[in-house]
């Protein structure tokens, strides 16, 4: 495997970056997810927005042009022969001796590019079968519409879902709203078959695969209620899935080990999965 570390392609177990990079020590730095298809970025334009957006809220630089990013990552994946998967991409500040505010000299932010395959029979296999999700209660930051690496409750809500066997787990508010998954949008079809997912001016990450997945719902007629629910709304709702770069989108059967949709994938869910990956080809 070969990876991207600051303008140079290196073997992934020699990629390295300083134990002073302020994304190692304080979590300052930002990250992307693309799904590939066929060697195409998905939502390739979406991500590059979202990223610049990030570091523009966190005063770092775009590292350099979308045009020039769109080469390396291209470049990254031919490198390592990935036609199906997923590249990671990653801006720190840069390296500066620890000091929490900004270094008062310019630096060069720390750019960082992984690549990971994808067998697509396998992830297929899983839709089909569906996920389980566990709730957990809200414990992030006001600012989850930045993407940045400061992953930790994520990380411990994603390991409490895997010793819980599932696969997932939900932010829920201290309202008893849903907010989101752990790396993922949540979307519920509701009693009535209408489809719903809680709005982006919550604290939540305005995730692109929602946002693109919002235009294939418009193409097929249906409409989206941008209103949360709660996890009892879930448990009573026909169908539930989830959004992702990495999950695309994924039936979830069941919640907090109780089923939802009578423990199956949603027809509705796997319609839409379908219509996103030949969207994203
Ligand atoms: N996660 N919400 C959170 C907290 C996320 O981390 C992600 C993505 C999403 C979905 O966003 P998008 O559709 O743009 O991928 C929502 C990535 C895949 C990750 O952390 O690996």
């Amino acid at each position: 495997r070969i990876a991207y570390v600051n303008g140079r392609f290196v073997p992934h177990g020699e990629a390295v970056v300083h134990i002073e990079d302020r994304g190692y020590q304080l979590a300052d730095a930002v990250y992307e997810v693309w799904a590939v298809f066929g060697g195409k970025l998905a939502d390739a334009e979406g991500h590059f927005a979202r990223l610049e957006r990030s570091l523009s809220e966190l005063s770092i630089d775009m590292p350099m042009s979308r045009k020039a990013l769109t080469i390396v990552l291209k470049e990254a994946l031919r490198r390592n022969r990935v036609r199906e998967g997923m590249v990671y991409l990653q801006v720190s500040r840069g390296v500066a001796p620890r000091e929490h505010a900004f270094p008062l000299n310019p630096i060069a932010p720390s750019v960082v590019i992984t690549v990971s395959m994808v067998d697509r029979t396998v992830s297929e296999a899983k839709a089909a079968k569906g996920v389980g999700v566990v709730t957990t209660p809200e414990n992030r930051w006001g600012r989850c519409d930045i993407k940045t690496v400061g992953l930790l409750p994520n990380a411990l809500a994603k390991q409490k879902a895997r010793e819980a066997g599932a696969a997932e787990a939900w932010f829920v508010d201290e309202l008893g709203f849903v907010t989101e998954g752990a790396s993922s949008n949540a979307w519920i079809v509701d009693r009535e078959g209408r489809l719903r997912t809680r709005d982006t001016n919550a604290n939540i990450l305005r995730g692109i695969t929602r946002r693109t997945l919002m235009d294939v719902i418009a193409e097929e007629g249906l409409s989206v209620d941008e209103r949360p629910f709660t996890p009892d709304d879930a448990h009573h709702a026909q169908e539930a899935f989830i959004t992702g770069a990495g999950s695309l989108v994924l039936p979830v059967v069941s919640l907090d080990g109780k089923p939802i949709g009578g423990g199956k994938p949603g027809q509705v869910a796997m319609k839409l999965r379908r219509l996103y990956i030949e969207r994203a080809k």
